[in-house]
């Protein structure tokens, strides 16, 4: 039961500096602090971004538009960026990674969440999230930039990728840029054109934009180099599949941003028995070498930081202390003692030692 408002949680977010400064001195503790904030209104808190749902919008058969308020704490976050949101399930705390379609003034952002076949985390989020509900979300993080300084911009999205480059589209729209742009978004079937009637819209009100959707599900719509055709002199970004990106990144020929999900490749559903060391927590396990080191360190009951589960994030960064380890999207194999590795994205090699 919230004692404050919202609005003055909000409000008062910068009014507690004098407090912050105390926890940096270690002269108080931040997780009191934020249990008594916490206790006055479930979204204060010190330092972490808490946000209230405030609007739910299907954008297409399986993208849902969340509209969120922060609590004050969220840092200089523009469109195209991605945070974590976690969500905790049978005490297990979860976290998925989702593009800001959305920043407004007064903290209110919208992220895209696309149904994921199974996903547990989605599923909850699109069926029982409701308007009201409380989350907490990490800082958002993300390199994507709307460029400046070309004869038109391209867009390439796959699937949910359309997330991250509709909110740099908006605000390049919404600042009045006016050279040409286009956008393709491939999806497998026509009820996956998510954004279209807002897009439409806007190709109605900006004669420099054109929409295209491209069917992948009958195999013709799959990305092709012909369909760069008219952008020669456009700046391009890429956002789906790592599959997709390679694909574009091989048929441009030209400086691309990009950002990709990367569909983990396994190297069998079973793996070979391996050891498994976990130096800072002095305990020893029987692994395999086909599930990434961060699913095997939570198999032995170890909570090790992480967020995005994409090898995207980098909260889940480790030093491998000993042993091999072979990057599950690219391949790759690392074996230097005192290198960092991404536990998300890592399978073991053969017996591995890691400072977790
Ligand atoms: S959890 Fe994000 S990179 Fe591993």
């Amino acid at each position: 039961m919230a004692v404050l408002p919202f609005s003055l949680v909000r409000a008062l977010a910068s009014g507690l500096r004098p407090l912050r400064a105390l926890v940096a001195r270690r002269w108080l503790r931040e997780a009191e602090v934020d249990a008594l904030l916490g206790g006055l209104h479930p979204a204060w808190r010190l330092n972490r971004v808490m946000a209230r749902v405030i609007g739910r919008d299907w954008v297409s058969d399986d993208l849902l538009a969340l509209r969120l308020r922060c609590n004050g704490n969220e840092r200089d976050w523009r469109a195209g960026q991605h945070v974590q949101l976690y969500l905790e399930l049978d005490g297990v705390r979860h976290c998925r990674s989702y593009s800001l379609t959305r920043v407004e003034r007064g903290g209110v952002i919208e992220l895209g969440i696309r149904r994921q076949p199974d996903g547990v985390i989605s599923n909850r989020l699109l069926d029982h999230l409701a308007v009201g509900s409380v989350l907490e979300l990490g800082q958002a993080q993300g390199e994507l930039y709307w460029p400046q300084q070309a004869e038109g911009v391209g867009l390439l999205a796959a699937g949910s990728g359309i997330t991250a480059l509709l909110g740099l589209l908006r605000e390049a729209l919404a600042r009045g840029y006016a050279a040409p742009i286009t956008l393709l978004h491939y999806v497998r079937e026509a009820g996956q054109r998510a954004y279209m009637a807002e897009l439409q819209a806007l190709m109605r009100r900006h004669a420099n934009l054109q929409v295209r959707w491209l069917l992948t599900g009958q195999g013709a719509g799959r990305f092709q180099a012909e369909h760069l055709q008219g952008m020669s002199g456009f700046a391009l970004l890429a956002c789906g599949p790592a599959g997709f990106v390679e694909a574009v990144r091989a048929s441009c020929g030209a400086a691309l941003q990009s950002e990709a999900f990367s569909p983990l490749r396994r190297v069998s559903d079973a793996g070979q028995p391996v050891r498994l060391e976990f130096a800072r927590s002095r305990l020893q396990g029987a692994g395999d070498n086909a599930r990434s080191l961060l699913e095997q360190a939570e198999a032995h009951g170890l909570r090790p930081a992480h967020g995005c589960r994409q090898g995207i994030c980098a909260s889940c960064t480790c030093l491998l202390l000993g042993g091999a380890v072979r990057d599950l999207r690219s391949g790759i194999v690392s074996a230097e003692p005192g290198q960092p590795i991404r536990l998300c994205v890592s399978a073991p090699l053969g017996d591995v030692r890691i400072d977790v």
